[in-house]
């Protein structure tokens, strides 16, 4: 049976991403093989696709994507946990970087977790990998109390989305960085929103909040980012630093930047910490019992993730490109062709 993947056959532009046809992958012993329906599109995807030198790129031709949405086609020898036609997500971080965009995908059954019925598959593409951050820096890392005040930079982003309802859901009062253009839909999923391009955020969360605010999550990056989102902080404030969305304008040079005021900022003395969220990946109880977790919060219609636009898989190219230009709400979903 043949299938079609989306490859990575240079780094470059959109333009890169290129549909190929081959034969379907056959799960080995111990995996599933997944009929895909959804992809997400994240800026991973993007930061990868742009360039060979980020720490961990695979080697060209690759395919991007690390969230999976679809039904069990085939399984391997072995695979007693899951069957045929049930409804699964997973991330493919088991595959190295990517995997997702492509008709069909193998992984062991331990990466797939059930998805409730009743879930719209794009909904679940975008709780996989931006849920599962989110849920890490905002519990697992910052360990919030409900009713404190945080602020959410890249509030309209895939991330920043899924931080802001996860806040909702957990009493917390947000306060969210966006461009011009998304502080709508920044107050639309409940949060104050602050225009990162036209005021200075440090100064408008000291108008809002003049003690500064308990939690900052900082995806963004950069030195000079990182030493105002910890001027944002009360007292005893934590920065939750997990990304260089930065480096999509200002290039690579942001990541040692940012590593270099990570460190500062460890041993500046005072009460606020810097904190970085762990890989998600490491502990696959905690993927699935996570995973789960939040799927279940989804179908209890608890969530609300927000999608930014559903784009035929084959069309990746211009998936990228809409990421890419900015201004995005909420996640880009590759779904299957017809
Ligand atoms: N550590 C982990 O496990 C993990 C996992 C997933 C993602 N991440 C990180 O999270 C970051 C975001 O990923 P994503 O997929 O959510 O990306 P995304 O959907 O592209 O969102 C990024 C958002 O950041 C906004 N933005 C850009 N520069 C900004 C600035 N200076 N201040 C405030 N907002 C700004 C963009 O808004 P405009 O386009 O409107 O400007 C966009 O809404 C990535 O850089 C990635 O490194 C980390």
């Amino acid at each position: 049976m043949k299938h079609q993947r989306i490859v990575v056959s240079r780094h470059g532009g959109p333009e890169v991403l290129e549909p190929i046809t081959e034969e379907a992958p056959q799960p080995r012993a111990g995996e599933a093989r997944v009929r895909v329906l959804c992809a997400g599109v994240s800026a991973y995807d993007l930061m990868f696709r742009r360039s060979g030198v980020l720490p961990g790129t695979p080697r060209v031709p690759f395919t991007p994507g690390e969230d999976v949405v679809g039904t069990v086609d085939a399984l391997g020898e072995g695979v007693v946990d899951l069957e045929p036609g049930q409804l699964v997500a997973g991330a493919t971080f088991c595959l190295g970087v990517g995997g997702g965009y492509a008709e069909y995908v193998c992984m062991p059954s331990k990466e797939w977790v059930v998805v409730p019925p009743g879930v719209d598959p794009a909904d679940a593409a975008c709780i996989v990998v931006n849920y599962l951050t989110a849920y890490m820096a905002m519990h697992t890392t910052a360990r919030i109390r409900g009713s404190e005040r945080v602020l959410v930079h890249g509030a309209a982003g895939g991330v920043g989305s899924a931080l802001l309802d996860l806040g909702r859901l957990a009493g917390l009062e947000a306060y969210g960085t966006a461009s011009t253009g998304n502080q709508e839909f920044v107050a639309s999923l409940g949060a104050t929103p602050i225009d990162y391009r036209r005021e200075d955020f440090v100064e408008r969360v000291r108008q809002l909040v003049p003690g500064g605010v308990d939690v900052v999550f900082d995806p963004i990056g950069g030195a000079r980012q990182l030493w105002r989102s910890y001027r944002a902080l009360g007292r005893d404030g934590r920065l939750v630093w997990f990304g260089v969305a930065a480096s999509k304008d200002r290039g690579l040079r942001v990541i040692p930047l940012t590593l270099v005021m990570r460190g500062l900022l460890t041993v500046w003395p005072g009460r606020r910490r810097i904190l970085s969220t762990g890989d998600l990946g490491a502990d696959n109880r905690w993927y699935r019992d996570t995973l789960g977790e939040l799927l279940d919060l989804l179908a209890a219609k608890k969530l609300t993730p927000a999608i930014a636009e559903r784009v035929p898989l084959r069309q990746a190219a211009r998936a990228h490109a809409l990421l890419e230009r900015g201004g995005v709400a909420g996640k880009i979903v590759l779904v299957r062709d017809g």
